[in-house]
Parts: C-alpha cells; sequence; structure tokens
C-alpha cells in the first residue's frame, strides 16, 4: 500500500527533520514494508536520511529562471527529489490553477521521469448535483493528463472532504474508486479526512491502493498507526 502525508503548509524544517527522524525509528524498528511518501512544506524541503519517499508539494515547470515566489528544478535537485504532488485541490481552488497550467506541469514532469501524485476530485455543489455531474467533473480533471504514465498515482480526494471531518461513505469510496479504476490503472488512493479510527476501513476497501492524508499525517505516532495498519491489512 501506499501511505502519503501531505504536510502541506505546516512543519518548519526543524520540525519537518524532527518529524521525519521519529517516522524512520518507527519504519525501522517496526520492519513495516508499505511505500512512504512525505510531502514538506517546500522551505522545509532538505537532504533527509530516510527509507521514506519525500515529495514536493509544487515545483514551477522550470529549471531555474524569473518566476518571482516559485522553485525550479534545481531546487529539487539539490535534494534530490523526483517525486511530485499535482493537482491538489487547494492548488486548484485556492492559488487558481488551471486545468492547462495542471496539464502542462504534468507534462513537464513526466518527461523529467518524475513520480507524479496526481489528485483529482469534486467540489460539493458537483457531488450534490448528481452521479453524472460529478462524473463529467472528475473526467475533466483527466484530460491532458497521461493515465498510462508508468511513474503516474492518482488520488481521489473529494473537496468537500478534504479538512472538514466529513468522509463519503465507505459504499461510495469503493464506487468512485472502481470507476476510476477504468481509466487509469495508476495506484488509486483515497484522501480526504482519512484518520487512525477510519485509515484501516478506508484502505481495506476494493481499489484503494492507499491513503494520501493532511491534517492526521501531522502527528507522526498517527502516520505511523496507518502505516502499521496497512502492514496488518497485508499480512
Ligand atoms: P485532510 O486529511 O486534512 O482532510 O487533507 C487531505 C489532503 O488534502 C491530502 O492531500
Amino acid at each position: 500500500m501506499i501511505i502519503a502525508a501531505n504536510l502541506k503548509t505546516n512543519l518548519t524544517r526543524v520540525q519537518t527533520g524532527e518529524y521525519i527522524a521519529n517516522l524512520e525509528t518507527f519504519l525501522q524498528t517496526s520492519g513495516v514494508k508499505q511505500d512512504v511518501y512525505i510531502f514538506p512544506a517546500i522551505s522545509s524541503l532538505d537532504s533527509f536520511q530516510t527509507s521514506a519517499c519525500v515529495g514536493a508539494q509544487n515545483c514551477y515547470p522550470t529549471k531555474n529562471g524569473a518566476f518571482t515566489g516559485e522553485i525550479g528544478v534545481d531546487h529539487l535537485d539539490e535534494f534530490g527529489i523526483k517525486t511530485i504532488l499535482i493537482g491538489h485541490s487547494e492548488r486548484r481552488h485556492i492559488l487558481g490553477e488551471t486545468k492547462e497550467q495542471i496539464a502542462a506541469k504534468f507534462e513537464y514532469f513526466k518527461k523529467l521521469g518524475y513520480t507524479i501524485v496526481y489528485c483529482v476530485g469534486e467540489p460539493l455543489e458537483k457531488r450534490e448535483a448528481g452521479e453524472a455531474v460529478m462524473m463529467e467533473y472528475i473526467d475533466a480533471q483527466y484530460k491532458g493528463i497521461d493515465t498510462a504514465y508508468e511513474k503516474l498515482i492518482i488520488a481521489y480526494e473529494p473537496v468537500w472532504a478534504i479538512g472538514t471531518g466529513l468522509t463519503p461513505s465507505s459504499e461510495d469510496i469503493k464506487n468512485i474508486h472502481t470507476k476510476l479504476k477504468e481509466k487509469s490503472n495508476a495506484p488509486l488512493l483515497y484522501g480526504g479526512s482519512v484518520k487512525v479510527n477510519n485509515a484501516k476501513e478506508i484502505m481495506a476497501l476494493e481499489n484503494v491502493d492507499g491513503v494520501l492524508v493532511g491534517s492526521a499525517a501531522l502527528h507522526v505516532e498517527d502516520f505511523a498507526q496507518m502505516i502499521a495498519d496497512a502492514q496488518h491489512l497485508e499480512s
């Protein structure tokens, strides 16, 4: 299973270093064999000693240049980072990234051979408008994306479930993941209010290949528990 932590705009570099060191102790002592990903805040990236994969939450599709406030591939290369999150709802809805910009970013990092965690998901009004409208909305997020890219991981994150404590029912997650699996064979994660008390049930669902965790992952013990839960499900 893939268990990923999106630390968003949290944890300084020092705190992230402590977090990853604690996580590493857990990974080494527990002997769990899961694919663990950590996405620290950009200014908290560093050369961490860890068996987890450290990725970037964002990067401008450039090596370097005049893009004030952005970072480029040179900045990721400094830390050997080869994994990126693209299409997160907070970048789509709060930072205003368009589908076209996201598709261009995808293409750029695909050419460089990055592992791409690509996020899709519908806002509440699309879900409430019924399944046809909701699926049409999600379908559009697949346009311009190479769904056969071998280093692709998709994360289904309903916007209304992110940071709200709300989650779709297990039945809903299973149904939508089954539909999304028809669009791409890539591993498919669920994200949106995954917590210690629901992670195991969600990961046990058909067509759920792991979880992308936000706020609950900020507590390393909770994140470690989810990794242990994934291990139990596979043993
Ligand atoms: P929460 O787990 O805080 O709902 O965030 C999910 C998310 O956005 C992960 O990318």
